[in-house]
């Protein structure tokens, strides 16, 4: 993080709309103004009292803890630690009594096939799941990498590990054999559940064959463990390969859920940062869990009769707090989606809504500015007015798409939350309280009670002047926040705690705050890009690009897009002579195809432009801010006397040039 970049996140942009609460919505709710006031009070007043106070009153303990915060091994924070407890019985043996009827998942694939899981269903098909595992020598502490589609068994794979102590890695199914093999290897995972494949976008996504291309790479697996789903041919390697229906078809349905120490690893989560090396961000059992679970009241309000639907993969954190843990710890019935949003015609998604009665709705930036972009008549023809709250998460939301699903989706009734969060952070940090917060579009509005949120100068001074940006952090060690870095708590410290030597976590976002205190987030201030609310690094794309023998250097910045939020433009300089023509639509395609065959379609340049060399600095670094500048097709008005190479500005900034 540079001052540079620093200095590019002062703001300019003013949103003067304000939308009050809807009057009539808190009727049912358990937040009321009094109860929200009375939270941000005694958080600030007693800080682990409040937090101690939700963590008795939300989990189902087995042995209950002592000790709230221990922040003696900082930034290795400990929370609620000489407790036990397990996930997946609070997610759902607890509901039984009262909820084993209900139902737990709603499933729709994208040919249109609908599966109903009750509570009493769902548990049973975890505990003979979480017995399968078992059978296979799986252990408290061992690794499982799930790379499935948005089936419910992805759902059933996870909370299975929970219940046995195994920690699961979810790695999204856009991702390639590569980025597979590097998250298998990292995490030293014994067993991989997949399937034969997932229907995306009306064709299949074969993963077993994508997994057979490198588990031959990874000595560590023993086993993989293959979903029936879409009935693709698949290859098969006896004594390897196992079928789901096959490991589960003797298993017990009952699985005593294993006690576990609060600060045991739930999961291990990969993300990319500023480097080459995407990081396995670890978070833990009871703190996470108490976080996905107050966030689901506070946020969503969510309630026993709502309908709830996120829209996210559960190869994202939003899939694991929002899909895999917080609906089901909540006892809600959830909507669970395995397609793309435009199958077979942009109306799904609404028609999805009307079909389940869908109350309470998530979904990302990219997703509300393509189904716009559709036009009214698709969400018009369909029964939307169950509808009630609506969210937004990934990305800065525009106002245009903001208004858009404040009038078109919502129409005009339901409160938006713009949740702002991050893979690290586990849970909401900063959103609205529907019904309670007045929102403004494309602001997240205010920290939630117990959230010490900031924006600082680069002294870590914070900025009291209103609309100066500077850096988001966060002043105090939170329940639901990473522990560390998968195998490298060293990198951990660095990444997130070094900047303000330790005293606050450090997000990577730029932010300003207005003269009401409302915080708007204005993008990364690293190198990190969100590309469809997918998060990507420029390092990882800029380290694909150099492996192709073609390539002598390339540097990969975001600009800002439309419908993508952001799109990745690659500088690419070729060890022969920079291509012209013919030859250079072919290097293009060439070299989009190899990103996306090592890291994931989702992560092939928008844009790649060929030049002789890069724009340096007389010490070789390179001028990213002027590549940026470049992207974006901004005239270049500042002195680059003291480039290396001043001329090349140029040729980059035509990207056609012969
Ligand atoms: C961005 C996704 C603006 C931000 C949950 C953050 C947002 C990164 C918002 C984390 C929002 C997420 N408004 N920006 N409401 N939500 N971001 O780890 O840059 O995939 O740092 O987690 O997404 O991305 P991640």
């Amino acid at each position: 993080m540079t001052d540079e970049s620093h200095d590019a996140i002062e703001s300019l942009f003013t949103e003067s709309r304000l939308f009050p609460p809807p009057k009539d919505f808190g009727r049912g709710s358990a937040m009321s103004e009094t109860l929200y006031r009375e939270l941000l009070v005694e958080a600030r007043t007693d800080y682990e009292g409040f937090w101690a106070r939700l963590a008795r009153a939300e989990i189902d303990w087995i042995t209950p803890f002592t000790r709230t915060l221990d922040e003696s091994d900082a930034p290795q924070y400990r929370w609620f630690d000489d407790g036990t407890l397990n996930v997946s019985a609070n997610c759902l043996d607890r509901h039984i009594a009262q909820r084993g009827d209900k139902p737990a998942i709603i499933f729709e694939g994208e040919p249109g096939d609908v599966r109903v899981l009750t509570y009493r269903q769902l548990l049973a098909e975890v505990g003979r799941f979480a017995n399968a595992l078992r059978a296979q020598g799986v252990k408290s502490g061992d690794r499982v990498v799930i790379y499935m589609p948005m089936v419910p068994e992805a759902v059933i794979a996870m909370q299975a590990c929970a219940r046995i102590g195994a920690i699961h890695s979810v790695v999204f199914g856009g991702f390639s054999s590569e980025s597979l093999r590097d998250r298998i290897v990292d995490a030293q995972a014994s067993i991989i559940v997949t399937a034969d494949g997932g229907h995306r976008g009306g064709r299949i996504v074969g993963l077993k064959a994508i997994c057979d291309k490198v588990v031959d790479e990874c000595p560590s697996v023993r086993a993989v463990i293959v979903l029936k789903r879409a009935g693709n041919p698949i290859d098969w390697r006896p004594g390897r390969d196992l079928w789901w229906h096959d490991v589960v078809a003797g298993a017990s349905t009952e699985c005593a859920p294993v006690a576990l120490a609060s600060e045991h690893p739930l999961y291990l989560l990969y993300t990319s940062g500023s480097t080459g090396r995407p990081k396995g961000i670890q978070h833990t059992s009871a703190g996470y869990l108490l976080g996905t679970i107050i966030t689901m009241r506070w946020v969503f309000d969510i309630r026993e009769d709502d309908v709830y639907w996120c829209t996210a993969d559960v190869g994202w954190v939003t899939g694991h707090s929002y899909v895999a843990y917080g609906p089901l710890a909540c006892g809600a019935t959830m909507v669970m989606y395995e397609g793309a949003p435009t199958i077979p015609d942009p109306g799904r998604f609404w028609q999805i809504c009307e079909r389940h009665r869908v109350s309470v709705f998530y979904t990302a930036p990219t997703a509300i500015r393509a189904l716009k972009k559709h036009g009214d008549d698709y969400p018009r023809a369909y029964d939307l007015s169950r509808l009630r709250v609506l969210g937004s998460v990934g990305e800065p939301i525009n106002p245009e798409a903001w208004m858009w699903y404040h009038q078109v989706i919502g129409q005009e009734r339901c409160p938006i939350v713009d949740t702002w969060w991050q893979t690290e952070t586990g849970v909401h940090m900063i959103a609205p309280i529907p019904g309670i917060t007045a929102t403004k579009p494309g602001s997240c509005t205010l920290p939630l009670p117990g959230i010490d949120a900031d924006v600082v100068d680069s002294e870590g001074l914070p900025v009291t002047a209103p609309d100066k940006g500077g850096f988001l952090v966060i002043k105090r060690p939170w329940p639901s926040m990473l522990r560390t870095i998968w195998g490298d708590p060293e990198r951990y410290r660095e990444t997130y705690w070094s900047r303000f030597q330790g005293r606050y976590y450090v997000s990577g976002d730029g932010a300003r705050r207005d003269a009401d205190g409302y915080f708007w987030v204005m993008g990364r201030v690293d190198d990190v890009l969100k590309v469809s609310g997918h998060r990507l690094g420029t390092m990882e794309i800029e380290s694909v690009l150099v492996a192709h023998p073609l390539v002598a250097e390339a540097a990969v910045v975001g600009r800002p897009d439309e419908l993508t939020g952001e799109a990745i433009c690659a500088f690419v300089v070729t060890r022969d002579p920079r291509p012209t023509g013919a030859a250079r639509a072919a290097r293009i395609a060439e070299l989009r195809a190899w990103v996306g065959e090592r890291i994931g379609p989702i992560a092939k340049p928008a844009e790649i432009r060929f030049a002789d060399n890069l724009p340096k600095t007389r010490s070789g670094k390179i001028m990213r801010r002027l590549l940026r500048a470049v992207a974006r097709g901004e005239t270049v008005t500042e002195d680059v006397s003291t480039l290396e190479n001043p001329d090349i500005i140029r040729q980059l900034g035509d990207p056609e040039t012969e």
